[in-house]
């Protein structure tokens, strides 16, 4: 059942972005989303957000398909915000492939992004008037949630003194509140009450900041080809990981040599051997695990019988240790 709702998935999102005459662009929207012009796929994402959108929408309501649309509007958001974050950190693969700017341009590839923003939105309206319910609204709060912490994370380049507390209001926004609402919007589409979906959000956002937290771990300790992007450029674009903000609280020297590293590739070694002595992978991989079973105990009380129930169990716990 998996491949199937991400077949419906990727059916409504191809569908949402086919629509201009403007060759170009049309092909971008189509590469940034993982499409060749045919409609066949090319390595994309892994349609975390989505899957999460249907499976809870699937669990409490038997079916997925009133969540379809907003799972899309999701995807699409998501890869909005992926274009722009490609460009602010000057990233050049992801799914092992050019990054849009790399493959068009900077402009064009903003403007794509633009675009695919403004379809997204139309897609959680689309939805909104499907099952009579206001998840546009909830989707707009969270973006604004999510521009504010890609703000942080941006500006805390430049510092060396991040907290973990900062950091953690950095991930809540810039990953945490997307994942919180692929949750919350599932239940939303299954008609739940308020406090359900205050339930899923809440369970969906500690989701997040241990995918952040392992996303962290996987971009120093990961392998390049299954992560499908660069593993050395969060050390190389000085990102305040929670690997850098947990070294620096244990190793004053550490934090010296960090403030003044220009970025160098011939001293990202060093670095990540810095943060093994003091324990940083172990750290970060006993903290993904706290914030996840924080979420299995949130949802607890919500578990239901059958298959969506268990494909969502099967992603949740697949997500811990995950490598791509
Ligand atoms: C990447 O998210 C951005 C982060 C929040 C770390 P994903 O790892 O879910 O990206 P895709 O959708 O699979 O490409
Ligand atoms: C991506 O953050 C999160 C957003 C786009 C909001 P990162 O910059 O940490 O993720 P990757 O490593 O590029 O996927
Ligand atoms: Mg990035
Ligand atoms: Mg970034």
């Amino acid at each position: 059942m998996k491949e199937q709702i991400i077949k419906e998935i990727n059916q409504t999102i191809f569908d949402f972005i086919s629509f201009t005459e403007e060759t170009v662009l049309q092909e971008m929207l189509y590469y940034a989303l993982g499409f060749r012009n045919d409609g066949t796929l090319l390595e994309s994402g892994k349609r975390l957000r989505p899957l999460f959108c249907c499976l809870t929408c699937g669990v409490i309501s038997g079916s997925h398909e009133n969540a379809l649309l907003y799972g899309a509007a999701l995807e699409m958001l998501h890869n909005f915000t992926l274009i722009h974050d490609d460009i602010e950190d000057k990233s050049d693969t992801r799914h092992n492939r050019p990054t849009l700017w790399k493959q068009y341009g900077e402009a064009l590839a903003i403007n794509a992004g633009d675009l695919l923003f403004e379809i997204a939105l139309s897609a959680a309206a689309a939805s909104d008037t499907l099952v009579n319910k206001f998840g546009l609204r909830r989707m707009m709060s969270m973006t604004e949630s999510l521009f504010l912490g890609q703000h942080r994370d941006i500006s805390f380049e430049n510092r060396i003194d991040i907290t973990e507390s900062e950091y953690l209001k950095m991930v809540e926004g810039k990953t945490a509140a997307l994942l919180g609402c692929s949750f919350a919007l599932g239940t939303v589409a299954g008609g739940a009450d308020v406090k359900t979906t205050e339930a899923f959000q809440t369970a969906g956002q500690k989701i997040g900041i241990a995918f952040q937290i392992q996303d962290d771990y996987l971009g120093t300790w990961g392998e390049a080809g299954k992560l499908g992007k660069s593993i050395s450029s969060d050390i190389m674009d000085k990102k305040n990981t929670l690997a850098v903000v947990y070294t620096a609280s244990k190793d004053p020297e550490f934090k010296e040599k960090w403030q003044s590293y220009d970025g160098s590739a011939e001293r990202v070694q060093e670095f990540s051997s810095a943060m093994e002595k003091a324990g940083a992978p172990e750290y970060l991989l006993e903290q993904s695990k706290k914030y996840m079973e924080e979420a299995k105990a949130i949802l607890l009380p919500y578990r239901k019988e059958g298959e969506y129930q268990l494909i969502l169990d099967d992603i949740i716990d697949s997500l811990t240790g995950r490598n791509k």
